[in-house]
């Protein structure tokens, strides 16, 4: 693997385009090949099965470009398919996913952290992956420390609550106007996030609305800048494996990938990276 390889970054759509955003402003020297699968979109409605074949197709085309690391930019395919694509690549690149360093940052952070949501997409909440792999992290936190088990008492709250409203509410435009802060009230405001002092934003799409999101909850929330999150520790893994491209000038340009085209996604996508970019139509299901 070369310190000079791109990183490769997939998600059903438009919505990885903040994780890539956060990728760009953080690590401006890596080169970024982004897929979004507009053909298939949405992939939180659709069945594991099919997520697996789209991510494997996908992760296909990534190795194919070389990619040094393989971040699945999706909840819905990170909660669903991460083992498939693991296996899939095996030495030939890293795969890394959205979901892990969430998790463990929550886990890490019980010192202030009691009751915990996530709010995702239903293939992300059906599967349970982040309740499993916080019970996971804590033990394995509790059972390496015993400072921290001391922290983490007494018990760290879970819930969570699928919104799938959310994902063609943002598709569509509504983002900070009197429908989408309906459509944010009436699923904040259910019993199952009722007494959370932090929140998930356990899908890709959703850091768009994370201020109306934070004003809904007066402040008052900790509501996890994952995209964020995320970046970080692609960096941290980069950084401590002497993976981070050190070669600023010689860095290919960053390339944006999606499987079926309107004239609408360019839009979207340019509010989802915060910057003009240009998508390119690639069909890889032919
Ligand atoms: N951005 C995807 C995620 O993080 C959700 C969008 C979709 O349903 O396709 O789960």
């Amino acid at each position: 693997m070369a310190k000079s390889s791109p990183i490769g970054l997939f998600d059903s759509g438009v919505g990885g385009l903040t994780v890539a955003h956060a990728l760009h402003t953080l690590l401006p020297s890596e080169q970024l090949i982004y897929f979004g699968d507009t053909a298939h979109l949405p992939y939180g409605d659709k069945s594991r099965e099919a997520i697996i074949q789209y991510s494997l197709g996908i992760t296909d085309f990534l190795l194919k470009q070389k990619c040094k690391v393989i971040l699945i930019a999706c909840n819905s395919a990170s909660a669903n398919a991460f083992e498939e694509v693991k296996e899939f690549v095996g030495k030939r690149a890293v795969v890394m996913n959205v979901i892990d360093p969430v998790v463990t940052q929550v886990c890490v952070d019980t010192g202030s952290v009691r009751s915990v949501g996530i709010i995702g997409t239903k293939a992300t909440i059906d599967s349970r992956t982040y309740e499993r792999k916080i019970k996971e992290t804590l033990a394995t936190l509790v059972a390496n420390s015993s400072e921290i088990s001391a922290v983490i008492s007494p018990v760290l709250q879970v819930s969570s609550l699928a919104t799938p409203l959310f994902v063609p509410m943002i598709e569509e435009g509504f983002v900070f106007d009197d429908i989408s802060n309906a459509i944010i009230r009436a699923y904040l405001s259910r019993r199952e996030l009722i007494g959370i002092d932090s929140l998930i934003l356990g899908c890709t799409h959703y850091p768009i609305i994370r201020n109306q999101i934070s004003r809904y909850f007066n402040f008052k929330v900790n509501v996890l800048d994952t995209a964020q999150i995320v970046a970080q520790d692609v960096q941290k893994f980069l950084s401590e494996n002497d993976l981070l491209n050190s070669d600023h000038k010689g860095k290919g340009e960053n390339q944006f990938y999606v499987s079926d085209f309107t004239p609408y996604f360019e839009v979207i996508a340019n509010m989802f990276f915060n910057e003009k970019i240009h998508l390119e139509k690639l069909n890889i299901w032919k």
